[in-house]
């Protein structure tokens, strides 16, 4: 699986530099590597059987030109909301290759889903929400149920909890199934949460979806569900050879549902683990102030902060993204100090680090954040109104090979 390594990291920032992928007026951008990319996507197309659509979650990862690769190679989206739905459209994508799971759909939406673009993906969130579905509705229809699984979710990301906005319950399961047959429900949509290591819980959910979708089929005999959507949220640690990789998830699936794959459309919606390792941000250090006394850390003021790294800075969440900086004027000094990385907005928290022992900054170096691809640009706060890091989205390979 590829990761960009530190070193390749600074070399393909002034090979970026050299090739003039970014104005050197900006104070911060963010780079993007396509190569990476095309492996995670590569990795979900080897490891799943062949027909899986996997739909990757755009609230991840919202660029257009990384979304414009996804579709390029052959991948379906998953849309969050209207908004995300015409972010997809703007790629060129097949409405039968959107999958759309906005918990708060309003009627026109659905109208336009209905009336210009026949053979989408739409998940309802709830019994009340199928109301507004007409009967001859020309998208695919599924209903998102709550497996009430346990998992290593951190809680703001579990929502197979009974308290979850997300989903029926299935221990409502005599008025889903009244639904199945009132509804032109096609299929049946479940994720559980983000952040999730240890798949187990994902996998006791879709034994519990699939057992209903049976139930329902047996029902239904003359008209069965069609789909499965198993959601994403898995934070794969490998493709293959350990145990929370994805052949190994996949694995685990053939053996404890040997029919699913045949009987069911399966959909995936892995966005942290396409994305994650993709990116890298970049922002020159603006000034350094030395520390009050001896024993403390000085300050590096950067120009990203809790607008990028909202969930960094303000959630509980311990997300400790790599980083490493890198000094253009001179060689990195030998003694080492410690500090602290302030971002640029205006209230006391926006700080990225503590403590840091870095060698000694000055103004005009640079500091580096790797593992930046998931839920950062996407989730871009407009706080104190600043411009986003400039986006650079490139092939690794073919940059490297220009230096040459
Ligand atoms: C319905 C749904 N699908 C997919 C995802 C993507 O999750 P992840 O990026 O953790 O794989 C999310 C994330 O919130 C989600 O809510």
């Amino acid at each position: 699986m590829k990761v960009l390594q530190k070193a390749a990291i600074h070399q393909l920032y002034w090979a970026a530099h050299k090739a003039n992928l970014f104005p050197k007026s900006s104070n911060a951008q963010y780079f993007y590597d396509f190569d990476c990319l095309l492996d995670r996507l590569g990795i979900l197309k080897q490891y799943f059987p062949k027909g899986v659509l996997h739909a990757v979650a755009i609230k991840t990862q919202s660029n257009s030109a990384v979304l414009q690769k996804i579709v390029d190679n052959g991948m379906g989206l998953e849309a969050a909301s209207i908004e995300e739905v015409h972010l997809a459209l703007a790629t060129g994508i097949e409405a039968s290759k959107i999958v759309f799971d906005s918990p708060v759909k309003t009627r026109e939406e659905i109208d336009f889903c209905h009336q210009q673009l026949p053979g989408i993906y739409v998940n309802a969130n709830s019994l009340e929400e199928l109301k507004r579905y007409p009967p001859d509705f020309s998208g695919r229809l599924g209903l998102r149920i709550n497996p009430l699984v346990r998992s290593d979710a951190p809680s703001i990301f579990d929502v197979a909890q009974k308290r979850s906005k997300f989903g029926v319950p299935i221990d409502q399961e005599a008025a889903i199934i009244q639904a199945s047959i009132d509804y032109p429900i096609k299929g049946l949509h479940l994720h559980i949460g983000s952040g999730i290591r240890n798949f187990s819980g994902n996998i006791e959910a879709i034994g519990r979806v699939l057992k209903l979708a049976y139930k329902i089929n047996q029902l239904r005999p003359d008209n069965p569900l069609e789909f499965l959507d198993i959601g994403g949220g898995i934070d794969f640690e490998a493709a293959t050879g350990s145990t929370f990789s994805v052949a190994s998830f996949v694995d685990v699936l053939i053996k404890q549902y040997p029919t699913m794959f045949e009987d069911f459309q399966l959909i995936t919606e892995f966005g942290k683990f396409v994305h994650k390792h993709n990116a890298f941000a970049v922002s020159t250090i603006e000034y350094v102030t030395p520390p009050q006394q001896a024993s403390e850390a000085g300050t590096a003021f950067i120009h990203i902060g809790a607008d990028l790294f909202l969930r960094k800075v303000y959630s509980k969440l311990s997300i400790n993204y790599p980083c490493s900086v890198h000094c253009p004027q001179k060689k990195p000094s030998s003694s080492t100090l410690k500090y602290n990385i302030a971002g640029p907005l205006c209230f006391a928290g926006d700080f990225l680090y503590y403590d840091l022992v870095l060698p000694k900054l000055q103004s005009g170096d640079l500091f580096f954040m790797h593992q930046v691809g998931a839920n950062t640009l996407s989730l871009w706060s407009n706080h104190c109104s600043r411009t986003a890091p400039y986006f650079v989205g490139f092939y690794a390979s073919r940059l490297i090979s220009s230096l040459t």
